[in-house]
């Protein structure tokens, strides 16, 4: 099996459905109405995944909820042959996002991803995210959490959430804040808000990395910018086909991109909540643009060159 690198997974976006039914269960909490008759995560919209990604949230309580989370979570990436990733944190569901609580949440987190890289060989990094919806007083507050918090292992600073609201620049505090305290950064972008909100967020925030990006395509001028300045795109093709960002797979834009000298790599954002895996998207990828082991090498090692870890642990993943 191809070894893997995915660069943007949300850590309770990839809670399988069982987790979080079964935790529920213990906890009482009555959130039978997010699963479809089989059991999956159901919603019909953009808008509405966001409500029902929330709801799921609700279960995840404590910190130890969170250590579970995590080892299941990097259990199942092993077991497609992902030897590193980097997963989304978000303090805003680690006990409402304030710094004392997130203290706690961390070590629990981090306990586990060392049992997971002693037991399976995955290595984990973490990236701190705020959620735009949330609005930029709140994004402040994750900022702090990821300032006072970030070290080798927190290693990076993002921004998700719904993308039509607000503009990249009421985050700039934010994106400062973390970038003052040495951490790496990534933003969403040209997922839903057009290749307009893209150049909006590269001119406002000092971001390396870009989460999906893929509305990109719509603008040349903005795609040779991307190539000109080696701006990774996280790009995560199934949920783009999954949230009907794109019609199909055949229409997504990664291999133009990437034919356009982008650098592109490949993740699987929330996998259960679009019935994908790593092999998955690799399996798509191959049957609808003819790639090969070569390309997929070829995209690992984007991937890792963009890695938001340090050059030993770098090293030691090639
Ligand atoms: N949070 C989890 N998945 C997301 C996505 N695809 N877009 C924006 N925010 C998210
Ligand atoms: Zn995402």
């Amino acid at each position: 099996m191809i070894p893997k690198v995915e660069l943007h997974l949300h850590l309770e976006g990839a809670a399988p459905p069982a987790f979080i039914r079964d935790l529920a269960r213990e906890k009482s909490i009555d959130i039978s109405g997010i699963f479809d008759d089989q059991g999956h995560y159901a919603y019909r919209d953009f808008a509405e995944f966001l409500k029902v990604y929330e709801a799921a949230c609700e279960p995840l309580q404590t910190p130890e909820d969170f250590r579970r989370l995590t080892l299941a979570v990097l259990e199942q990436s092993a077991e497609e042959g992902v030897v590193y990733t980097e997963a989304f944190l978000s303090p805003d569901f680690c006990g409402g996002g304030d710094v004392a609580a997130w203290r706690d949440y961390l070590p629990a987190i981090r306990d586990a991803a060392d049992q997971a890289e002693a037991t399976h060989g995955i290595t984990l990094r973490g990236i701190v995210t705020a959620i735009r919806h949330f609005g930029p007083d709140q994004a402040r507050q994750t900022a702090l959490c990821a300032a006072e918090t970030a070290d080798d292992w927190l290693t990076g600073f993002g921004l998700a959430g719904a993308e039509t609201v607000g503009m990249p620049g009421d985050f700039a505090w934010s994106f400062d804040c973390a970038k003052e305290a040495g951490l790496r950064l990534t933003a969403h972008a040209g997922e839903w808000g057009g290749a307009q909100m893209v150049r909006a967020t590269l001119d406002a925030l000092p971001v390396e990395r870009i989460g999906h990006g893929v509305q990109a395509i719509d603008d040349p001028a903005l795609v040779d910018r991307l190539a000109e300045d080696g701006i990774t795109l996280e790009v995560c093709p199934g949920s783009n086909v999954a949230l009907g960002v794109v019609p199909n797979w055949a229409a997504h834009p990664i291999a133009k991109l990437r034919n356009k000298g982008v650098k592109v790599t490949v993740s699987t954002d929330d996998p259960p909540f679009f019935h994908t895996t790593m092999r998955r998207e690799y399996d798509r990828l191959s049957e609808t643009f003819g790639w090969t082991e070569d390309d997929f090498f070829a995209l690992n090692h984007v991937a890792l060159a963009a890695a938001f870890c340090d050059d030993a642990t770098r090293k030691r993943i090639a």
